[in-house]
């Protein structure tokens, strides 16, 4: 097994704030990790400084076996920020945004080759949006624009897959969509560390969760730890519903 992502006693400090401390993280290759927390946990921070976007103060952390601050080898990461309006006035087609993710693949000012479009292709029908490869962007509903985001980061091949909150006012329709792809691309190998609110969707395929509070790391282990470790943590899963209410019922006299 190889690691992917190794941090020790990593911390992070934003104006005079410590926002992260203390955090010792180990991603295996073909890991998929849930990152979970309350809001202003450390989330997003996390995913930054796991990113390279933020130095840590404290600790070290490395990447592919190379130290993170020295790391030149970006193009095997692929990172999908917390949503943002990328749509909003640029005229650009499905299509165009998804191939700029094969912009580090590509030789300085030549053409796409067969193999860049073929990755556009193949992003494009991984996250179901074959037949919008021609529309603008604008005219896409939230969700499947972020879902052009994601395409635009499968299309990179990245080994490993960053993605911070991509459910967040996203439908259903893309939500499972979006578990739909992470899904494969799990299968097919890929490590994927991904903030969620809730594991919803993604449960059958989260082998492990890890609960920020408060800037620290509160749980690491199971998914189906977690409801023991703190039961304010969201992470609904698709459980029967039956079986919730099984319990109260114990012991009751039937007429
Ligand atoms: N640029 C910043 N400067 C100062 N504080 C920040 C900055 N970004 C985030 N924070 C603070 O860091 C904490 C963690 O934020 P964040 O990582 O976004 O949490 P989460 O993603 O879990 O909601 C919050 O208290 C937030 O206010
Ligand atoms: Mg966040």
């Amino acid at each position: 097994m190889s690691t992917v992502l190794e941090m020790r006693g990593g911390g992070v400090t934003l104006g005079d704030r410590p926002i992260l401390r203390a955090i010792d993280l180990t991603v295996e290759a073909g890991d998929v990790v849930a990152l979970l927390g309350a809001n202003g946990s450390g989330k997003s921070t996390l995913v930054r400084s796991i990113t390279g976007l933020l130095p840590l103060s404290a600790g070290s952390a490395r990447l592919f076996g190379q130290p993170i601050d020295s790391f030149n080898q970006w193009p095997r990461l692929g990172y999908v920020p917390q949503r943002s309006t990328i749509a909003q006035g640029v005229p650009a087609t499905v299509t165009e945004v998804v191939a700029a993710g094969r912009l580090a693949h590509r030789r300085a000012f030549l053409p796409a080759r067969a193999a860049d479009r073929a990755a556009v292709r193949d992003a494009l029908e991984a996250v179901g949006l074959t037949d919008r490869a021609q529309h603008q962007v604008s005219t896409l509903s939230g969700g499947q624009q972020q879902r052009v985001l994601i395409a635009r980061t499968l299309a990179g091949a990245p080994e490993l897959l960053v993605l911070d909150e991509p459910n967040a006012g996203v439908d259903l329709v893309s939500q499972q969509a979006i578990a739909d792809t992470l899904e494969r691309s799990a299968r097919a190998g890929a490590t994927i560390i991904v903030v969620l609110h809730e594991l919803g969707a993604f449960a059958p395929f989260i082998d492990r969760a890890v609960v920020l509070r408060e800037g620290r790391i509160s749980y690491d282990g199971s998914p189906d730890g977690i409801r023991m470790h703190d039961p304010h943590v969201h992470c609904e899963t698709n459980e029967d519903p039956a079986l919730r209410v099984a319990a109260p019922l114990t012991g009751m006299e039937l007429p």
